[in-house]
């Protein structure tokens, strides 16, 4: 076999399973119709609401301020200690890194081993069981009910011996909602393993598990800056544990995994407390709004949400909506299947103009 081949042949044995962005969608657009720049984006749970001049002054402080010609060491510690005092949480018990998509990976890596496997709810984020397969682990879905509350009871009947990591995300994308916290509770207590609580959106829903990682030495808990913070470009998570639990993740991260850029500008973003709080609002109010405009449109049915994101179903065939949208310049995520109750979209809450371009757009498409 000449080394060309060979190569061909060992690429084919890895072909892994990939998250495939909603931006994909990008080439249906009929070519010479719409300009890029001018597409309604709503498809990804960013966070437009977050004030650009802000965002523009910090970064322009941030390049004064940062030295690129040297590693981040101090930078990242720095951050620790603002989120520390935000969320009146120990610093050392912090892990921060390039996005809290590398920190789900952290976890497969710190914690399973062997034929150990993972568990989480279906539908769900999708990098949890991506990841898990990637790395070579069974991972096991269990449904949601068909109103997508959490089945405590089965949930934890599929647990078995080598079922050693549970992923949970609070509230769930894509469905919107956040399990009561009893459930949350009950899962964390029974299970017998590390829990990996995913609050990407907790700022937009009513409670937090933060406070059960005193007690519960198992608790994970993933945030980001992606979306209440507006900063999904700049790429910084962060993970809650307890310091056992910390120094594990730690020892599984590269070094210098995050730049200085974005370890400084989200450390000053935090200072802007009364800003985030205002946006925070805000979002929660432009999703009512939403909400109330979706409810309105013959044929469209809207699931309540504790996030920046509104699932819905259609009567009218869901793929044509989504085609139709994005004929319109609207892109909205599609979820070909969830809970064998056929096709769904989601859609985010976005700046007011953007939501209204939205819902008449679905409103024609609906009722024509
Ligand atoms: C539930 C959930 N967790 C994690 C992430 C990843 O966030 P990050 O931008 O921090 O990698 C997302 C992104 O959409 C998400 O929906």
């Amino acid at each position: 076999m000449s080394t060309a081949e060979w190569i061909r042949h060992r690429l084919k044995e890895t072909v892994r399973e990939v998250y495939v962005p909603s931006g994909d969608a990008l080439p249906a657009i009929p070519a010479g119709g719409l300009n890029r720049k001018d597409l309604v984006r709503l498809d990804a749970n960013e966070n437009l609401l977050f004030p650009p001049p802000l965002l523009s002054a910090v970064l322009r402080e941030v390049v004064d301020e940062v030295d690129v010609r040297t590693y981040p060491r101090l930078e990242e510690e720095g951050l620790n200690e603002a989120i520390a005092d935000y969320l009146n949480f120990p610093t050392t018990q912090i892990v921060v890194s390039n996005g809290s998509d590398p920190l789900i990976e952290s976890c497969v890596k710190a914690f399973l081993r062997g034929d150990e496997e993972a568990i989480s709810i279906s539908p769900t984020f999708a990098m949890y069981k991506i990841i898990t397969r990637n790395h070579g682990f069974n991972y096991v879905e269990v449904p949601l009910k068909e109103d997508f509350s959490l089945n405590v009871d089965v949930f934890l009947s599929e647990v078995k011996a080598n079922t050693v990591l549970c992923f949970l995300n609070s509230p769930n994308n894509p469905t919107g909602n956040q399990f009561p916290l009893a459930d949350v509770k009950k899962i964390i207590e029974a299970f017998n393993g590390f829990v990996v609580i995913d609050e990407a959106y907790v700022d937009f829903a009513p409670y937090s598990v933060l406070d059960l990682i005193k007690k519960s030495e198992n608790l994970i808990v993933l945030r980001t800056f992606s979306k209440a913070f507006g900063l999904a470009g700049l790429r910084i998570g962060y993970s809650l544990s307890n310091s056992e639990v910390t120094d594990a993740l730690k020892r599984v991260q590269l070094p210098f995994n995050v730049n200085k850029v974005s370890l400084t500008t989200a450390r000053k973003i935090l200072e802007h407390r009364d800003v985030i709080a205002d946006v925070v609002s805000l979002v929660k109010s432009e999703r009512g709004k939403l909400f109330r405009r979706m409810a309105k449109i013959s044929g469209v049915t809207p699931f309540n949400s504790d996030a920046n994101f509104i699932l819905f179903k259609t009567e009218k065939d869901p793929e044509k909506i989504y085609h139709g949208l994005q004929k319109k310049g609207v892109l909205v995520r599609r979820f070909k299947s969830i809970l064998e109750r056929g096709e769904f979209l989601r859609v985010t809450v976005g700046l007011p103009k953007m939501n209204a371009s939205f819902t008449d757009s679905l409103k024609e498409l609906c009722e024509e």
